[in-house]
């Protein structure tokens, strides 16, 4: 039974409404919770609109990290992955972090375990570990630097010239950033589902069929160096959307998890937008929707915590990065 007055009665309609006034009726309701509790809403790029719609910050990992780091609310609802929630409550560990769906994980961050970096230290006893930020906050504990999809260059820069690079565990954004750097870098050979589910052959019919459409690639993108090469811009999903704000394209081409889509076809309705592929989803970012963001703002749940010994460790790779960016 769905938990908004006068919207249940089975087939989805409320009887004082359309779908579309409950649905505005559900985002009043959680503007004013989200006073009562003091709460901030912060959503990932991926959410959907309805959730992008009541969050007070929308941006990819880094600027929610920002946010989360920055805010004075009593509680963070973070609509995204577990590891975006993980790093939250790391940085914030006064506060009481808030996931709308515990089982929003991510398939790319459960691809190593602190195990394997232990491992992979001992055969480059020299190396230094460089975790994509979509790692468990375990995983975290185990690394010397965290970068996400927009700093990775940056914080490379900081590494000494001599030192080997270990980078965990996304084997595309690791290969971007050896192309970037022309450092030494050992890749482990995670990958995202979502952006691997981009085929070569799919982006090359699309540019023919749209020869004018700027092409903006994620690092993650599972596609081949020849795609890194003919991208228009690899970018983060922040960056994406700054990059459409400022270029004069009417058409771009994106190659991302199709969920930034919707913020981008909302700033921009004079634009158009293909995406690279339809089937590029993330179901885990999926599992949050808006009744669940109510759920949680009701109930006070699903609490997100890291055990201090682990956090101790893993917010020493994250303090580093936002230093340095
Ligand atoms: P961004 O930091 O670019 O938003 O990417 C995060 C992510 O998890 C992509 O799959």
């Amino acid at each position: 039974m769905s938990p908004f007055n006068g919207s249940a009665n089975g087939n989805g309609h409320s009887p004082t409404g359309s779908p579309l006034v409950v649905a505005e009726m559900v985002k009043e309701k959680i503007a004013i919770l989200k006073r009562e509790r003091e709460a901030v809403i912060l959503a990932h790029n991926y959410q959907e609109g309805a959730i992008q719609d009541v969050a007070d910050f929308v941006g990819d990992s880094l600027g929610l990290a920002r946010k989360a780091k920055a805010t004075d609310a009593k509680i963070i609802l973070f609509c995204g992955v577990h590891f975006m929630a993980e790093t939250a409550a790391m940085l914030c560990p006064n506060k009481t972090v808030l996931m709308p769906d515990l089982a929003a994980g991510c398939s790319l961050a459960d691809m190593i375990i602190p195990e394997q970096v232990r491992a992979w230290r001992v055969r480059h006893p020299d190396g230094v570990v460089v975790c994509y930020i979509n790692t468990s906050a375990v995983v975290k504990a185990e690394c010397d630097y965290c970068v996400t999809s927009t700093n990775g260059v940056k914080v490379l820069e900081h590494i000494p010239a001599e030192k080997e690079i270990l980078f965990v565990p996304d084997y595309y954004l690791g290969s971007f950033l050896k192309a970037k750097t022309r450092r030494k870098i050992h890749l482990w050979k995670g990958y995202c589902p979502a952006h691997a589910a981009i085929l070569p052959e799919q982006v090359d019919r699309l540019r023919e069929e749209h020869p004018e459409a700027e092409f903006l690639m994620h690092p993650e993108c599972g596609c081949t160096t020849k795609q890194m090469d003919l991208a228009d811009q690899i970018l983060s999903t922040e960056g994406m959307v700054q990059h459409v704000a400022r270029s004069p394209a009417r058409e771009f081409i994106i190659a991302t998890e199709t969920g930034l889509l919707n913020r981008l076809r909302t700033q921009h309705p004079d634009k158009t937008f293909y995406p690279a592929s339809e089937h590029a989803t993330c179901h885990h970012m999926q599992r949050n929707t808006i009744e669940k963001v109510f759920m949680s703002l009701v109930k006070l749940q699903h609490v997100v915590t890291v055990d201090p010994q682990v956090a101790k460790q893993a917010i020493v790779p994250i303090q580093r990065m936002l230093e340095i960016v």
